[in-house]
């Protein structure tokens, strides 16, 4: 009897680890391991920054179908992730990350998946290379046509550039979002939405001031019409939404989709707003 209570009292507290993607010209190491530690202190759960090939570079000149699937082979050989994590991702990074919980099989599962400044439907704008040796050589490719095939397979983000007013192109050419995004009718995939909509949360962080992603609204799903600049859907409006080409909808429907917006430019966050809204995701303890 007194065994028991003691168990029943003693919280069985396992935490639930996560792990970081970081966006184009970042890395882990010197970069965002720092903001990983801060979110292991704040939640109290083991994080680890994934570092995708060499960092920096890597994130602009391998594509994202290959980042994705260096993630899956990553994820599954950490033994702390086997029986499933959190992942909290910046910019591109998430791309990594949806392709990591759609394509990778075999894999843990992905409890809780935060999103920061994600270009989830795309963008209609090349991000400016800040600065950096290989920026010459990645604006000088971009100038090309972005649905060239040499384009493609060299630069990452050419693979979830969609210009509104090009989506015969784009759907025949682009390598990466068509596919991740389930949009080309005649291969869309049920496993990739059946993955997806397994999430318990997911959180969509859009930056009111983002002056990186066009549109902003990408972070929520939202995005122009397929015809040109004039107008832009909100996330309902879209076809991915109303047809739910990959479970937005239904995760939505059961309330598992928090749609946050919160003030500044492209992932700059404030302090009470990681406490507010990526902290939480991190604290679940048990499955
Ligand atoms: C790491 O984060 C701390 C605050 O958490 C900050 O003071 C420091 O400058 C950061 N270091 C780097 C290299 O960004
Ligand atoms: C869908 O994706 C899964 C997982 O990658 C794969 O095993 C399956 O063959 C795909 N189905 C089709 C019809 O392509
Ligand atoms: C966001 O942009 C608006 C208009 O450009 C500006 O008035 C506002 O101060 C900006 N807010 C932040 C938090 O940067």
């Amino acid at each position: 009897m007194v065994v028991a209570v003691l168990f029943s009292t003693v919280p069985v507290s396992i935490s639930i680890p996560f792990i970081v993607f970081h966006g184009i010209g970042d890395k882990c190491s010197g970069g965002v391991n720092n903001f990983t530690q801060l979110l292991s202190i704040l939640s109290g759960s083991p994080g680890f920054c994934l570092e995708i090939g060499n960092g920096e570079p890597d994130s602009w000149f391998m594509p994202l179908t290959r980042q994705a699937s260096v993630a899956c082979e990553k994820v599954k050989q950490m033994k702390e992730l086997s029986q499933g994590y959190n992942i909290v991702a910046q910019s591109q990074g998430n791309l990594v990350a949806r392709g990591l919980i759609e394509f990778c099989d075999d894999a843990p599962p992905v409890i809780n998946y935060v999103s920061l400044g994600g270009p989830h439907a795309g963008i209609a704008k090349i991000p400016k290379c800040s600065a950096g040796p290989f920026c010459d050589i990645a604006e000088a490719l971009m100038k090309l046509e972005i649905y060239n095939d040499l384009v493609q397979n060299i630069i990452a983000p050419s693979g979830y550039v969609k210009i509104p007013g090009e989506m015969t192109k784009y759907l025949k050419h682009s390598k990466y979002l068509p596919k991740l995004n389930n949009e080309r009718p005649e291969e869309r995939n049920s496993t990739f939405r059946d993955r997806f909509t397994s999430l318990h949360n997911l959180v969509l962080v859009m930056f009111q001031n983002d002056t990186t992603l066009v549109p902003k609204e990408t972070s929520w799903f939202g995005y122009y019409t397929d015809e040109g600049f004039d107008s832009l859907l909100s996330t309902q409006q879209t076809k991915l939404y109303i047809e739910d080409w990959i479970g937005l909808k239904a995760l939505d429907a059961v309330g598992k989709v928090k749609f946050v917006s919160v003030p500044g430019d492209h992932l700059i966050i404030a302090y009470e707003d990681v406490v507010k809204y990526v902290v939480p995701y991190l604290m679940q303890t048990s499955l």
